[in-house]
């Protein structure tokens, strides 16, 4: 993501993600529950995809939901 401290290698550029109307080259419809689905199991959207689960709790995968709509 630009404009942050963050310095990801791997994956596409987030830095406006909820811009977009599809994910993972339209793959998925952006909205927030497809987006929560791809970050929490994104192998079950996309099979053999490079980026892993991400084993979240539901408040922090609520909260990162919430912060990516905010990536226009
Ligand atoms: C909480 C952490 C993470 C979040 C919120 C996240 C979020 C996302 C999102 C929203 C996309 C779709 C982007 C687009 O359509 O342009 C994506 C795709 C991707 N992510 Fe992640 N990601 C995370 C962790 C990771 C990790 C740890 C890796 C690799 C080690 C990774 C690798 C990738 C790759 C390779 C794609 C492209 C998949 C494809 O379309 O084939 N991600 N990620």
């Amino acid at each position: 993501m630009r404009g942050t401290t963050v310095d990801g290698r791997v994956g596409p550029d987030l830095t406006h993600v909820a811009s977009r109307r599809y994910l993972a080259a339209g793959a998925i419809p952006n909205t927030p529950g497809y987006l929560g689905g791809w970050i929490a199991d994104s192998q079950s959207i996309k099979p053999g995809n490079v980026m892993p689960p991400q084993p979240l709790t539901p408040d922090q995968l609520h909260a990162l939901i919430a912060y990516l709509g905010t990536l226009r």
